[in-house]
């Protein structure tokens, strides 16, 4: 059956456990959401998120930097392959790679990311474990396109959540993936239904 044309072509990037591709996953049994998760893409095998979209019946691919005599030949595979299933936004959700300028090319303008600090705080891979350390009462996740850099490009939402006293990394980190699943799922709907606009610095969905 052809799907009505309304309807946004998700691929999800993942890494690891893929809590945030199934947060995606069941919100988009809904058809009135907006948007169906297309394929999965990871960077390894032997992952949980690779598990969940098989469960789910969505498609999934796996490039592995290592099979790849270039960081540049990686960057291109894997670009093809994210291609190949004609996207309307790319999510990466756990996925633990910086991708490159071919891929930027491709997707630059519709390639999210959920990052677990608030950001411009604790920007890469142990964000709410430097944000426990750091001392902060306040932390949360954050929604944005990516761009060159790590975990620099334009916001597009922000949740705030409290650091407890008696936190240590493990709470916390569930603490913020939980806030983190939820502004997903309502960000990425309304993306998809309402379009955006991304001048310099700032995302506007009208
Ligand atoms: C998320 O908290 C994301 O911010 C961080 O890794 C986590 C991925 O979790 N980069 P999951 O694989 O979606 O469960």
């Amino acid at each position: 059956m052809t799907e009505p044309a309304s309807v946004a072509r998700l691929v999800v990037l993942v890494s690891g456990s893929g809590s945030n591709l199934q947060a995606l996953l069941d919100a988009t049994a809904d058809p009135g959401y907006g948007a169906r998760v297309v394929a999965v893409g990871a960077d390894r095998d032997g992952i949980a998120g690779l598990d969940r979209a098989a469960a789910a019946g969505v498609p999934s691919f796996v490039e592995r930097v290592k099979d790849h005599p270039t960081r540049a030949d990686w960057d291109k595979a894997l670009t093809d392959r994210v291609a190949e299933h004609r996207p309307d936004l790319v999510i990466s959700a756990g996925f633990l790679k910086l991708v490159g300028p071919e891929f930027l090319a491709a997707f630059g303008d519709r390639y999210l990311n959920t990052h677990n600090t608030l950001l411009p705080a604790f920007p890469g891979i142990h964000g709410p474990r430097d944000a426990l350390a750091y001392g902060v009462k306040l932390t949360g996740a954050t929604l944005f396109f990516v761009d060159a850099g790590m975990d620099t490009g334009p916001i597009v939402a922000q949740v705030a959540v409290p650091v407890r006293d008696d936190d240590d990394e493990d709470t916390l980190t569930e603490r913020i993936k939980s806030a983190e699943r939820r502004q997903l799922v309502e960000q990425v709907g309304r993306l998809v239904r309402e379009g955006w606009t991304i001048t310099g610095r700032k995302v506007t969905i009208p």
